[in-house]
């Protein structure tokens, strides 16, 4: 009676462990899966891992259902004698180095042909992005066009696009698992990829991600990939080539909704954001980062500000002839992209804020200094005195920055 009752609810936990396997697999929000492709790409890394699991799948049972039978066929018996003892078989050691090379002839031919058609040149007209890897942002350059953008890639739906791909430090990896990668960006040389997003695709926001460890933040390398529809990108395209002024529209109507408002500026940190966009970061605050709050910026009086400090030395921007630094990310037309810190945060003027007031604290070992007064530098390992900025200025260079749509 016991025996049956344990037995019984081992049966039912195993049931339910079954269940729950099943269900976690009816799940459709997997965003950073590699087995729903949506490029050519894309579905020929699958087709290729598909297959080598199949053909894994029928050695694995082939050899462990072997090796049952051979366990328990010809285990010891009551009254066994010791069984003739042989050395060598010639035919049994040709069958068994002949099946192998014949099943790697069938994992080799497939292989080798994806490592042929990825690695073989873009088609003619594909689109061209320079993408060049930081740490820890990443650089894109439309050269086409003559745009330069940061961790943020706008790309039409059907058409090929090809990778140009760099570092200008440590080795840094590409790679959009639904679209496609992985692939080095390395200083001294340049790496090729190219892969199209299906025509069908409606507009849609894509993760991206480094994936070859590259130092302190190599977490927090990420970037987003917005494929749209051929008229949106040609409109993205129309808005980027403009130099970037205070209060101009945001580009691509119809464009994938990112969450960067357009108005109000609420310097309050919603602690538990709803996820309502898988591709929203959702990177803690740092303990202990502050900002005043009932604070309003005025843009023209950030521009003045960002213009006469430290900000210039290092960022771009194209329509203020003050900003022409090359060493961080290019900010033309900040005001339109979803996160700051290469993905690690949503652009909210709550983040923006804090993300400039200490920027070292918000993303460690990032060489964007510590700019706010009486900030701690966590590298300096002093505190910022004279010429630090107030929350004020903060809140003035945010609403600027935030007005270059
Ligand atoms: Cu760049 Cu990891």
């Amino acid at each position: 009676m016991k025996g049956t009752s344990r037995l019984r609810r081992m049966a039912s936990f195993g049931m339910m462990a079954v269940l729950a396997l099943t269900l976690a697999a009816c799940e459709q929000s997997h965003p950073n899966t590699t087995f729903t492709p949506h490029s050519d790409y894309g579905r020929a890394i699958d087709f290729l891992w598909d297959r080598l699991l199949l053909l894994g799948s029928i050695v694995f049972v082939f050899v462990e259902v072997g090796i049952l039978y051979i366990v328990f066929r010809y285990r010891k018996r009551e009254g066994d004698e010791r069984p003739p003892q042989t050395h060598g078989n010639v035919v049994i050691e040709i069958f068994w180095t002949l099946i192998p090379a014949f099943i790697l002839l069938f994992i080799a031919v497939p292989t080798v042909r994806t490592i042929f058609k990825t690695q073989a040149k873009a088609v003619a007209g594909a689109l061209q992005i320079e993408v060049i890897g930081h740490q820890w942002w990443w650089e894109f350059r439309y050269p086409e066009y003559g745009i330069i953008t940061a961790n943020e890639i706008y790309i039409p739906t059907g058409r090929t696009v090809n990778f140009k791909l760099t570092s200008n430090d440590v080795i840094h990896s590409f790679w959009t698992p639904q679209l496609g990668g992985k692939r080095d960006a390395v200083t001294n040389r340049t790496n090729f990829m190219w892969y199209t997003p299906d025509s069908t695709l409606p507009p849609s926001e894509w993760n991206g991600f480094c994936t070859e460890y590259c130092g302190t933040s190599h977490g927090k390398m990420r970037f987003r990939v917005f494929t749209v529809k051929p008229d949106q990108f040609a409109s993205w395209v129309a808005n980027q080539q403009r130099p970037a002024a205070i209060g101009a529209v945001a580009p691509a109507k119809g464009a994938p909704a990112t969450n960067a408002p357009s108005t109000a500026v609420a310097y309050s940190f919603p602690r538990n954001q709803p996820a309502f966009d898988y591709a929203v970061p959702h990177t803690p605050v740092p303990e202990g980062m502050t900002f005043t709050r009932g604070l309003t910026g005025n843009a023209h009086r950030g521009q003045q500000v960002f213009s006469s400090n430290a900000c210039i030395g290092c960022h771009a921007i194209a329509g203020n002839p003050a900003a022409v630094g090359n060493i961080g990310p290019n900010l033309t037309h900040f005001g339109s992209r979803a996160t700051i810190g290469a993905g690690s945060f949503p652009n909210t003027p709550a983040y923006l804020a804090l993300w400039i007031k200490n920027a070292r604290v918000m993303k460690p070992g990032i060489i964007m200094p510590t700019l706010g007064k009486d900030q701690f530098d966590p590298v300096l390992k002093t505190k910022v005195t004279a010429g630090g900025l107030d929350d004020q200025q903060i809140a003035d260079i945010v609403a600027y920055l935030w007005a270059l749509k």
